[in-house]
């Protein structure tokens, strides 16, 4: 049976879903993970497969989860226990919504340390620290600041504390008003320090590095690690978008609201490109220097184009904001979960979940510092925590999502929900998540073991 509403909330509108949904995938994965992992990968080639990922893959499954939540209205893991009920297959598919869970806690403890770095230099920028920087003095700044545990403790702890008063908030009242600014401001953000980039003269270069083809460059571990990321910057695999599909009006068509959002977190993505590279090459800076990039490129801009200190507090708040939103989304199918398992109100599940995230968050931290020579598998826990998420949960997470809604999900419910008027694009669409997506995703992993 269809719903038309979910126990936690309805977005007002269609376009208030895109902006939430865009809110949740645009984030840190796209102006602080992109350009350095086409970085670390060589540049172009690793572009096309990524932009073929988010295509052939992502775009697909995102439509799947939309339409898992909005049919059950319930949390990922509600949700997939009664479409798998409703269908008569086995129940243990609510599983995946388990899955999803733990690899939103997992997300959140690292990305919670980077958000931290941003509010650090939130306030660097704002108290007017951020002046005559050199690429030489913003490496130390940058690496100060990962060598003081307590600092980063500070900043983790307020992060914490932020997106858990949001979400303690509720669905429709946390958000809705902030992503509505947030989206345009960082665009016209974006755009202006794209001006600047164009100053250095390496603009045609850096357009090069990121659209020129050069497959020599790219391995098959660069071809996981682009799979990873089309799901990480979609926040896919992990059941936040398939809830936010579960506050989503009726009426609403899904491939459109998808195909909005897709491009929105592309756009982002490529433009946070064209910004950082054009510094990396005017400094001679390595295209591959890791986590860092842009926490050592951007300073130095700031500190030397016109108005750059305004500039740059304004864009690491934007920034800021953008973490916090999306943040808020990796929380809240475990959240809505827990409230629907009665006895727990949403401020219990709040204070619980984020005690939780916070004590994991202290491990991330540790990895610069205290931790540093504590290397299970050869990483460190930062980099182990985004390789296990990423590259193995989050693609294993669509995976599922692609054989529930392809192989096991009734296709008349697909198509009731999806209402794709066209016939021919809904046949696309069910080729995509029953073939091309499992079938991409498997043979990447197994060309990686
Ligand atoms: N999409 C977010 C980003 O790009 C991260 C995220 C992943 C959020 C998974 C929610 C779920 O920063």
């Amino acid at each position: 049976m269809s719903k038309t509403e979910s126990i936690h909330g309805t977005w007002a509108s269609r376009w208030v879903f895109i902006f939430a949904a865009a809110g949740s995938a645009v984030g840190l994965g796209n102006i602080w993970k992109f350009p350095y992992i086409v970085g670390e990968n060589g540049g172009g080639a690793f572009v096309l497969v990524y932009l073929a990922c988010i295509l052939m893959v992502g775009v697909p499954v995102m439509m799947g989860e939309v339409l898992i939540g909005r049919r059950a209205r319930q949390s990922p893991v509600n949700a997939l226990h009664e479409l798998a009920t409703e269908t008569g297959v086995d129940t243990r598919w609510s599983l995946v919504g388990l899955m999803g869970v733990l690899a939103g806690f997992l997300i959140f403890s690292f990305y919670s340390v980077v958000a931290g770095w941003v509010l650090h230099y939130v306030a660097l920028s704002g108290s007017g620290q951020m002046v005559d920087l050199g690429q030489e003095q913003a490496g130390d700044l940058f690496n100060g600041l990962l060598a003081d545990p307590s600092t980063l403790f500070l900043w983790h702890s307020l992060f914490v504390a932020l997106v858990m008063t949001v979400v303690a908030g509720g669905v429709i009242n946390g958000l809705e008003r902030a992503t509505r600014l947030l989206m345009p401001a960082l665009f016209a953000l974006l755009v202006v320090l794209m001006g600047y980039s164009s100053t250095t003269g390496q603009f045609g270069n850096a357009w090069n590095f990121l659209f020129g083809f050069d497959f020599g460059a790219l391995s098959w571990d660069g071809v996981l690690v682009a799979l990873g990321h089309a799901f990480f910057t979609l926040s896919l695999g992990m059941g936040a978008i398939m809830a936010y599909g579960s506050y989503m009006p009726k009426k609403a068509s899904i491939g459109g609201a998808v195909l909005t959002i897709a491009a929105l977190d592309t756009l982002v993505a490529l433009m946070s490109g064209l910004v950082i590279f054009p510094i990396v090459f005017a400094t001679q800076m390595d295209p591959g220097a890791g986590p860092g990039l842009m926490f050592v490129t951007l300073p130095v801009a700031f500190s030397q184009m016109p108005g750059g200190q305004i500039i740059g507090f304004m864009f690491f708040v934007l920034v800021a904001l953008a973490a916090l939103s999306s943040a808020i989304s990796l929380v809240e199918p475990a959240v809505a979960w827990l409230v629907e398992r009665k006895g727990f109100g949403r401020l219990k599940s709040c204070a619980l979940i984020g005690a939780l995230v916070w004590l994991l968050g202290i491990g991330a931290l540790g990895s610069f510092n205290f931790l540093s020579d504590f290397e299970p598998f050869g990483k460190n826990i930062f980099d182990l925590l985004d390789f296990v998420t990423a590259n193995l949960l989050l693609p294993l997470g669509g995976i599922c999502v692609a054989l529930f809604v392809g192989w096991r999900l009734k296709q008349s419910i697909s198509a009731d929900e999806l209402a794709i008027s066209n016939p021919l694009l809904f046949k696309v669409w069910y080729a995509l998540i029953r073939f091309v997506a499992p079938v991409a995703i498997g043979f990447i992993f197994l060309q990686n073991l």
